[in-house]
């Protein structure tokens, strides 16, 4: 007899199919510690409509010293196996730039890595913006890169001066907003940047900045929410970049 208490619970999926910001390479930071999690987190993201993911490892003086080997040999195991265990997913590779002296030594080196659309994801430190800011992102652009700045909602000097959103936007500056901080994961503080930023239309990309099953499994809770679907999902179905970056 049907009953709708026994009714499985259907899983809601995102309006949108590339995920520009994640943790999947396998054991070079941490997010993915091995091949099978990361084919397990690939087989989240695909339960959430989410075929065409961008991996971007960290990269950060002192913890995360990756390179363009370290990232191309993860990334070469994780296609294989990809391809081996028949997922029906687009991968590709860049990393999450963390703006320090190791950046800006791969920089000169000439082994940054930019994602489809040649946009560089780059992280602020999150105790005080990069004294240059606006000078070192003039400098990027000029080498032709665009600028992708992960979850901006996260740095909670902004939260005091949010014309600075403003500011950086109007300059160029793309914003990529984390589901996780909008689900509330890492704090009010960030929740409300990111629903500021909604309200503001400074939303250009969402990222799952997933980095193991538990994010996912918080993503996936989330765009069940009716928030999600009345609120977020509407506002931004119409603007988001991810999709576009080619
Ligand atoms: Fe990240």
């Amino acid at each position: 007899m049907f009953n709708i208490f026994n009714r499985k619970k259907e899983n809601n999926k995102l309006f949108y199919h590339t995920d520009v910001h994640c943790h999947i390479l396998p054991g070079v930071d941490h997010g993915s510690k091995s091949v099978e999690q990361s084919l397990a987190m690939l087989q989240a993201q695909l339960n959430m409509g989410i075929d065409r993911v961008i991996c971007t490892s960290h990269v950060t003086a002192g913890t995360f010293e990756n390179t363009p080997q370290s990232l191309g040999d993860a990334y070469q195991v994780l296609k294989q196996a990809v391809a081996d265990a028949n997922l029906p997913v687009e991968l590709h590779y860049s990393a999450e730039y963390r703006l320090d002296e190791y950046f800006q030594q791969e920089r000169a080196a000439e082994h940054l890595i930019p994602m489809p659309g040649n946009y560089l994801l780059l992280e602020n430190s999150f105790q005080q913006e990069l004294l240059g800011l606006d000078e070192l992102f003039f400098e990027l652009r000029i080498k032709r890169y665009h600028i992708m700045m992960a979850h901006p909602e996260r740095y909670s000097y902004y939260s005091r001066r949010r014309q600075r959103y403003e500011e950086l936007h109007r300059r160029g500056v793309k914003f990529q907003v984390n589901i996780l901080s909008l689900a509330g994961y890492f704090g009010e503080g960030a929740r409300s940047n990111a629903l500021w930023l909604l309200k503001n239309d400074l939303v250009d990309m969402l990222g799952s900045d997933m980095h193991d099953l538990d994010h996912a499994q918080v993503i996936q809770d989330y765009i069940n929410s009716k928030e999600w679907r009345k609120k977020i999902a509407p506002a931004l179905e119409n603007r988001l970049l991810n999709d576009t970056l080619k």
